[in-house]
């Protein structure tokens, strides 16, 4: 029987003899509800000795925590920074059901059996326990075990649980969410660094979200089993989720990113291009790298020094005989525009006796993992034997973020938290024992089981807050390996260990969207792979795509080739810079997505369907994404130089930087043989702020603000908008920054563009402004800003396009073309 699992086949057995499906591999599913007790934000129903809530705790949010013996566990999520109950919540209790609405969704608790659905307040039900299969927990043989088990429309698509390797709707499959150091790894390896327990259902443009907040080892079905029904479920903690109405997936993301909290703007450094390798040493070499990217004019912010600048890679150490002059190197970068970011991983050497302060005043502190019989857990990582901070107490984090003291005197602008599954080497499973005891801030005590898929968000956070400690005006960049749900509140994240091939090339787009689907926006992987070395066809398309990657960083393995732009002659170091240059070029447009991603969670690489919900030929669409709101990217994923077939998003789109528009149709466009360049497309009506190329984001651009403005058909709009600030202080949360709103009208007599400056707080580099306006089919008769005639502005018939110079534009604006 294809798609039918053993949970099925005991449920059928049990519908047909009318008994609880009970038995099958230990599971004790829940019956009828015999007891209701209503409460201002939802109910409490008891079946037996379990109990259920179901609260509302935001509009369209609900939660469900199964208590299978009544009693509830009292531990905060690690996860949730705000859920509460909304304005009005309506609790009804009738025979067959108790409703919980709550905005635009109700939960309907079912009391024969009892099941939980949810639905929008027109009654149409979005998500619902599944009939054969009530949630189970099963505390024997097996091991303690909760689930939940939900109907699977067939035409339902299922993203989110982070970077999972293959596609990026997960339907037909199953996946394992425990932290996992996987080298290596392959399309089909399961599980990797991260754990999200969170994804998206989407069904014909209508979308919700559920997030399963349990930090033990989990696991997804979506439909491996049975093509029934989908279930998620962990080996211990308990069965908690929320359910997050849309009903557009933009929403979903924007209500799951309200519960877990988003990623606080970065510093604008962190969006520039990152060079980095295992490793750059010594010192010399560091230096050379940091030389040659300016020579060959390469644009790039930030070098990254891998585990050997260490002394015998104990984490806080400095190698001085690599690296003498290590504070006026990083001094000396800084003045190239270049920022210093250090490895710091967690593991901390088990060096009693030799002066090595880390394990010292750590030991003093009493900060490290225990054993259950007290000792310490010493476990070998790179240092060789080492210890692990207890990151699950605040007092332990306080003392992690302390270590950063000297690295932030040093001048160091960033730091990368690595093997934090965490990753031990040469123990079964490759992770901390799972009986390592984790002690709570409450007094409490768990045992690593439970822990392990937290623990590198917590490093992150104790990383993230140790450095607004210590600089509080400076925005922290922390890059970890590790996350859990929420992590994005502290930390930037890449894919691990990928590999040099064409295959891991195009398995990036699905990851780095799944990430930004799963509240992780600012990610990117290693632009080259990191394990083997590329060939030179396979870097250069690396660099391209990597360039609209949130982060966009060069990483490569001990034993590879070179991976810089440079290295494979003056063609392929061409096509990199002008990837890089483009960036660059746009980086008034991507600091302006990155900051509404802090805003909204909107994430800054987005699915089409995040935007076209109905947009169905998208769903199964790994290779095409939207960078930003305006901005489509077709990347070249394969070696082949033949004409590549697009399907554009719905509506008109221009190819970027040109005239010649495209209507959005079912049959795919195919263009020509491309060796160079992405295709990218900006969508009719778009207005996307750029400047001139500059080797670093601290350098002042030449010239004017440019705006790009893509004029729709008559009877059309435009908007677009532009947020700065200094770019990397704090300054911005009291007002130092600017924020313009960009508009066009278009008729059949002219053009109306207009500026308008919502946010006046901060002065930017620029004062005069260029607008390019593509698509204007003939020259117009005039040109007036404000009444009066503009002098400075062009027609190039050929490219149908009007250029415009402002002087002085920085401030609300209106310029009307006569057709
Ligand atoms: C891990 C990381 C990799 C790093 C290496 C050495 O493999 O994933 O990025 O270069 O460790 O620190």
């Amino acid at each position: 029987m294809k798609g039918r699992g053993w949970a099925a086949l005991a449920a059928m057995a049990c519908a047909m003899t009318g008994i609880a499906p009970v038995a099958a591999q230990g599971w004790r599913h829940v019956g009828a509800v015999e007891r209701v007790e209503p409460r201002a934000d939802g109910v409490i129903v008891a079946s037996g000795p379990a109990q259920l809530r179901v609260t509302a705790v935001g509009e369209g949010v609900f939660r469900v925590t199964l208590a299978p013996d009544g009693r509830f566990d009292p531990l905060p999520s690690w996860a949730v920074v705000a859920a509460a109950a909304p304005a009005s919540v309506a609790v009804a209790d009738t025979a067959d059901a108790v409703t919980v609405t709550a905005g635009d969704a109700v939960a309907i608790v079912r009391k024969r059996p009892l099941r939980v659905e949810f639905a929008d307040r027109a009654g149409h039900v979005l998500l619902s326990d599944s009939q054969q299969m009530p949630m189970a927990w099963s505390d024997s043989p097996h091991g303690p075990r909760v689930r939940s088990w939900k109907t699977m429309p067939a035409d339902e698509h299922y993203y989110g649980l982070g970077d999972k390797a293959g596609p990026l709707d997960r339907r037909g499959r199953a996946f394992t969410l425990w932290n996992s150091d996987a080298y290596g790894w392959q399309g089909s390896s399961d599980p990797l660094y991260k754990s999200i327990p969170f994804f998206i259902g989407l069904r014909a443009g209508t979308a919700y979200g559920v997030f399963f907040d349990n930090t033990a080892r989990s696991s997804f079905d979506f439909g491996k089993e049975s093509e029934d029904y989908f279930s998620f479920g962990a080996e211990g903690g308990a069965l908690d989720y929320y359910f997050i109405a849309g009903p557009q997936p933009a929403r979903v993301l924007q209500r799951y990113t309200a519960l877990t909290g988003r990623t606080p703007l970065p510093p604008m450094w962190a969006l520039g291009f990152q060079q980095s390798r295992y490793s750059y040493n010594p010192e010399s070499k560091v230096r050379e790298v940091a030389a040659q990217l300016r020579e060959h004019r390469i644009p790039a912010d930030a070098i990254y020094l891998d585990i050997d600048y260490q002394q015998g890679y104990a984490p806080f150490t400095v190698d001085r005989k690599q690296f003498p002059h290590f504070e006026q190197m990083i001094a000396d970068l800084r003045a190239q525009g270049l920022r210093t970011v250090l490895i710091t991983d967690l593991h901390i050497k088990h060096a009693p006796g030799t002066g090595y302060a880390p394990f010292d005043s750590g030991l003093a502190a009493d900060a490290f993992i225990r054993n259950p019989d007290g000792s310490l857990y010493i476990g070998p990582v790179w240092p060789g034997d080492a210890v692990f901070p207890d990151f699950t107490l605040s007092r332990v984090r306080d003392w992690w973020g302390g270590l950063y003291r000297d690295f932030t005197a040093m001048g160091a602008a960033g730091y990368w938290n690595d093997m934090n599954e965490p990753s031990v080497f040469n123990v079964p499973g490759n992770t901390m024992s799972p009986d390592a005891v984790h002690r709570l801030d409450d007094g409490s005590q768990r045992d690593h089981r439970a822990i392990h898929n937290v623990y590198g968000m917590l490093n992150a956070r104790a990383t993230y807050e140790g450095l607004l400690k210590l600089q509080p005006e400076q925005r922290p960049f922390v890059l970890t390996r590790a996350a859990y749900a929420g992590t994005q509140r502290y930390a930037a994240t890449w894919t691990g260990d990928n590999s040099a091939t064409w295959h891991h090339l195009a398995q990036s787009t699905p990851n780095l969207l799944s990430l930004g689907l799963s509240g992780m926006a600012l990610a990117g992987d290693d632009v080259g792979g990191f394990i083997g070395s590329p060939p030179p066809d396979l870097l250069t398309r690396w660099y391209q795509l990597g360039a609209f990657n949130p982060v966009f960083r060069n990483h490569a393995a001990t034993d590879t080739r070179p991976h810089e732009a440079w290295v494979d002659g003056p063609q392929h170091e061409a096509l990199r810079r002008e990837a890089i240059e483009l960036r660059y070029r746009l980086m008034p447009y991507l600091y302006t997505v990155a900051e509404e991603n802090s805003r909204s969670g909107l994430p800054i690489m987005r699915p089409v369907f995040l935007q076209y919900p109905q947009a169905e030929a998208f769903y199964g669409n790994d290779r095409d994404f939207l960078f930003g709101p305006d901005l489509f990217v077709a990347p070249v994923c394969d070696g082949r130089l033949d004409a590549q077939q697009i399907v554009l998003p719905p509506g008109e789109w221009f190819e970027f930087g040109t005239s010649r528009r495209q209507v959005a149709q079912k049959d795919p466009i195919r263009l020509d043989p491309r060796p160079s360049g992405v295709p990218l497309y900006a969508r009719a009506g778009a207005i996307v702020p750029m400047q001139a190329v500059v080797q670093h984001t601290g350098e002042k651009p030449a010239g004017p603000l440019q705006l790009q403005v893509y004029l729709p058909k008559a009877g059309g709009e435009c908007s677009g908008s532009l947020y700065q600030d200094d770019g990397e202080s704090q300054a911005y949360k009291t007002g130092k920054l600017l924020r313009v709103a960009y508009g066009c009208e278009v008729s059949k007599r002219g053009v109306v563009l207009t500026s308008r400056i919502e946010q006046d707080g901060f002065a930017p580099w620029w004062g005069d402004v260029e607008v390019t306006v593509y698509g204007v089919a003939r020259k117009p008769s005039a040109l007036r800003r404000d009444g009066q005639s503009i002098a400075d502005w062009s027609y190039d018939p050929q490219m149908q396009l009007v250029v415009i110079r402002m002087e002085q534009a920085r401030r609300g604006w209106k310029v009307v073309l006569n057709l």
